[in-house]
Parts: structure tokens; C-alpha cells; sequence
């Protein structure tokens, strides 16, 4: 039996146990209940395919918050995730905790037999996603990676303009960038470990993990090589402790020889141009700026072409797709693979800043 038919056939028999007990609402666990947990949270509650069961986090406050929140729901508490995943009222979890911690979590609940929707990144090294993509292979529950951008539909049909319509022509080279004009709250609630890059796998796998995936998807390939620079240049030991970066440039070379340039810093001021972020696609027609899905012809006095209208998006559309995925059985905007390789490109990307030498997609040693 493949993975789908035998994912269509846990469906059919779990369609047919809410058709006994009429209880048709999967039954949801959320661990991590911290800034990202708690959003989380509200968007689960206002799914009305979701019942909250159960809630689980170490720190009190956040426990208690997060069970106020729910409270409708009447959620059961846990401060240790894995009695968390013996309740049997649980099919499906949100993992929600710090980025060190995913790839145990989300293989424990895989193994427990829920369906996961894991925050990203989805791991932090190569070996850990190598064993996590392993357990998701091998088992009949749907994974879902919080890569949410996947989610968003403009972005969707501006990609297949380029991919389909070939709009820009064949797509040779690709600038992106994650630019801020500050730094991270220090006090904030992740600050216990987001500056610590063994925890966080640092800002590049942390945070631009969701660029370079657009990045992934718009060229249609995964990085071949990559080589950059980057440090603490401004925020050194600040706050003290710190080992991640603040600001770092890099560059990609696609295996389909598109070649890729990207940026993230912590200090471009507000008022300085090019602020923000963007991804710049370049082709032999033009170029398309992806975010605004605007194309411009590469031709003396073109305007620039609106390829899709502004799209009223739903802010709940990839937790819902999480749903859908487990009730249905329809492929989920972003799965297990999708989010690997987000999470080796980042690391990748950081593997060459640390090691100050090009790095390859191959010394992963990950079969993706
Ligand atoms: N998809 C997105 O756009 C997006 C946005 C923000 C954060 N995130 C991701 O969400 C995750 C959490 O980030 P955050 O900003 O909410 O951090 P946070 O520190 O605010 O929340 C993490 C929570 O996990 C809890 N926790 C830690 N260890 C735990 C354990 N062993 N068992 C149960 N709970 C535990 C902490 O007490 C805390 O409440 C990170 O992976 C981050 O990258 C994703």
C-alpha cells in the first residue's frame, strides 16, 4: 500500500468513527504556548473543524494563559509534552516550542500516531531533519511545516505565471532580502533562547527559512552550492550571550544554474530605500517582484503589468490546509519535504558563513 492510499484508508476509518460517536471535530494538542503558540491557539479556536483538548507548556503563566484562551474548549494541561501524546483524546498536535526542540517533539508525535503541524524550521542540523523526514516517511499521518507563505494564493498564482505562462521568460537569477531596521526584542518572550544559535539554528534558519523557501519555490530547484559572509557586526554580545548573527550576505547557485543572492541585516533604518523584504525574480524577459506580483518588461518605456490583483488572503488558510489535509486527504500547500529542504537551505547558507568556504547541498548527506 503507497503513503496516499494508505493515509486515504486511515481516513476513511476515521471518517467512519466520527460518523459513530457524530463527534466531527478532530481533536487538537497544542505544545508551546508562547507567542507563536498563543496565535496559533486563537486561529485553532476559530476553526470549527477543531476541538482544543489538551495544552502543554513548562513555563505556569503561559500554561494558564493559553487554558484561559481556551476555555470554551475545557483543554486538559500538561507541563511534559510526551503525556501530552498519550492522550488518546489527541490526533493531531501544533508544535509551537523553540527550534532545538522540533524534530524530537514532532518524531515523538508522529510515532504517538497524530497528524503534526511543526513551526519552522523544522530542524536545526542535517542529521535531525535526516531522521525526522525518515519517521514522516514512514508513517500515515500528515505533516505540515508552518512554511505559511505557501499559503498565501497571490503568491501562488503569481509563481505559476512564471512557472507555467513563462511570463518572465526562463528565470536565471533570483534577489532576496530580510531587512529590519532593529533588532529582535531583547526582553521579549523568546529571548531566553532566540539569540542563542544553538537553540534558534540562528537568525538564518530561524527567520529567513520562510524567504529562501519562497526563493526554492519560485526558481523550482534546491540549492547546489552556497557561499557568504556574515557575524554579530553591529549587536556584538548584545544582549550578552549572543552568538547569533545580526547581519550576513550570501549567494546560491541552483542546480538548475539559477543563481541566487540574498541579504539579512538588523539595522537598515526605516527611512533608508529597499527596506523590508522582497524576492526580485529575473528573466530573460524582465523581472517579476514577487511580493507585489508586478512584472517588469525588460524593454525601454514599459510599465510595469499587475499579473495578479491584490488577493484578500486568509490569515488562517495554512492551519486550515492542516485540517483539510487530515480530513480529506488533499496535499497540503507545504509537507514534510518542502519544509526539509527550506530548513537545508538555511543551514546550508549558515554552514558557509561559519565555515568561511563554499558549502554543498551534498555534505548534508540528507536524501530528501
Ligand atoms: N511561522 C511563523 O511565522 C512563526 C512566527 C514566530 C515564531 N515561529 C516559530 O515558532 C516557534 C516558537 O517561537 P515563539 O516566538 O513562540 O517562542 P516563545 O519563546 O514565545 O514560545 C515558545 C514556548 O515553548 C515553551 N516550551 C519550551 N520548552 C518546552 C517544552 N519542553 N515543552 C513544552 N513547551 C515548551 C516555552 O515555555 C514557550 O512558552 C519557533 O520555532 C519559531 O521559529 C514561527
Amino acid at each position: 500500500m503507497n503513503r496516499r492510499s494508505f493515509l486515504m484508508s486511515s481516513i476513511a476509518s476515521s471518517t467512519a468513527l466520527f460518523g459513530q460517536s457524530s463527534a466531527d471535530t478532530i481533536g487538537t494538542g497544542m505544545i508551546g504556548t508562547g507567542n507563536r503558540g498563543a496565535y496559533l491557539l486563537k486561529t485553532v479556536l476559530g476553526l470549527p473543524v477543531a476541538r482544543v483538548v489538551a495544552v502543554c507548556d513548562i513555563k505556569p503563566d503561559r500554561l494558564d494563559k493559553a487554558a484561559t484562551a481556551a476555555a470554551e474548549h475545557k483543554p486538559k494541561t500538561y507541563t511534559d509534552y510526551r503525556r501530552l501524546l498519550e492522550d488518546k483524546d489527541v490526533e493531531a498536535v501544533y508544535i509551537a516550542t523553540p527550534c532545538d526542540l522540533h524534530v524530537e517533539m514532532a518524531i515523538a508525535a508522529l510515532q504517538a500516531g497524530k497528524h503534526v503541524y511543526c513551526e519552522k524550521p523544522v530542524g536545526i542540523t542535517p542529521e535531525s531533519i535526516g531522521r525526522l523526514l525518515e519517521v514522516a516517511r514512514n508513517s500515515n499521518k500528515v505533516f505540515v511545516p508552518g512554511q505559511q507563505m505557501r499559503s498565501i494564493e497571490r503568491i501562488r498564482q503569481t509563481i505559476e505565471k512564471i512557472q507555467k505562462e513563462g511570463v518572465l521568460g526562463k528565470v536565471i537569477m533570483v534577489k532576496a532580502q530580510r531587512h529590519a531596521a532593529d533588532d529582535l526584542d531583547h526582553e521579549g518572550s523568546s529571548a531566553d533562547w532566540f539569540f542563542n544559535a544553538k537553540r534558534s539554528g540562528d537568525v538564518i534558519v530561524e527567520m529567513a527559512v520562510h524567504n529562501l523557501d519562497l526563493c526554492n519555490w519560485v526558481i523550482g530547484s534546491r540549492p547546489a552550492r552556497a557561499g557568504g559572509f556574515g557575524g554579530a557586526l553591529l549587536w556584538k554580545d548584545d544582549p550578552p550571550g549572543r552568538t547569533n548573527m545580526d547581519g550576513y550576505t550570501l549567494s546560491y547557485d541552483y542546480e538548475n544554474d539559477v543563481k541566487m543572492s540574498f541579504t539579512q541585516v538588523f539595522f537598515h533604518p526605516n527611512g533608508l530605500p529597499s527596506n523590508g523584504q522582497f524576492v526580485h525574480v529575473y528573466g530573460t524577459e524582465g523581472a517579476v517582484d514577487l511580493n507585489r506580483a508586478t512584472f517588469y518588461k525588460r524593454a525601454r518605456k514599459a510599465e510595469p503589468v499587475v499579473l495578479v490583483p491584490e488577493i484578500k488572503e486568509s490569515n488562517e488558510a495554512h492551519m486550515a490546509a492542516f485540517f483539510e489535509a487530515i480530513r480529506t486527504g488533499k496535499q497540503p500547500p507545504a509537507d514534510m519535504k518542502i519544509g526539509a529542504i527550506a530548513a537545508l537551505t538555511a543551514i546550508m547558507g549558515r554552514e558557509a558563513i561559519y565555515q568561511k568556504r563554499l558549502f554543498t547541498w551534498n555534505e548534508m548527506g540528507v536524501n530528501v
